[in-house]
């Protein structure tokens, strides 16, 4: 295995990642706003979804991290790992993307075995998106 193959299945789960987080989103507004407040089978199913390719890229992210990543071992040996230059990649990234696939993982149950929505669940999963959207590496995918 090795590390730029790696990188492109992480880069190309972040795409799906984006397409099932925003069907999640319209189906949380929809059920949020719906008369009923009741979960629906669209929610269930793009939860499932995010949560599935958020665990996979935890596991890629996390490969990479301690075994493949040359940036990783070159900030470490520079003792830089802290500066603006790679903190956003090597610590927030994955940190806040560790805690959303956790808050997912608890949603996904919640939404499972319940038929109504609740309101500390809504906020839960906008806690999850905020984390995932701050820690989104949104240059390395799309800018140049
Ligand atoms: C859940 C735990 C995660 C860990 C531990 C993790 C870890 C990493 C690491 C170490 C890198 C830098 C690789 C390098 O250049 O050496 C990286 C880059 C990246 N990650 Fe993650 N990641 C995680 C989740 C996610 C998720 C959920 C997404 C998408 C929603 C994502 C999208 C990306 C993108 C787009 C990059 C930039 C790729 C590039 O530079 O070409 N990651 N991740």
């Amino acid at each position: 295995m090795d590390f730029s193959l790696m990188l492109n299945a992480h880069r190309g789960f972040a795409y799906l990642i984006l397409l099932t987080t925003a069907i999640f989103i319209i189906a949380l507004v929809m059920t949020m706003f719906g008369y009923s407040g009741k979960i629906t089978k669209l929610l269930r199913k793009s939860t499932l979804f995010t949560m599935i390719f958020f665990h996979t890229q935890a596991l890629i992210g996390l490969i990479m991290l301690f075994f493949f990543s040359p940036g990783f071992k070159a900030a470490l040996e520079a003792g830089e790992l802290m500066t603006k230059k790679y903190r956003p990649t090597y610590i927030e990234h994955p940190t806040a993307m560790i805690i959303a696939a956790v808050l997912l993982t608890i949603l996904n149950k919640k939404f499972k075995t319940n038929d109504k929505m609740q309101m500390s669940w809504v906020i839960m999963a906008v806690i999850a998106l905020a984390l995932m959207f701050w820690a989104f590496q949104w240059n390395r995918l799309f800018g140049g």
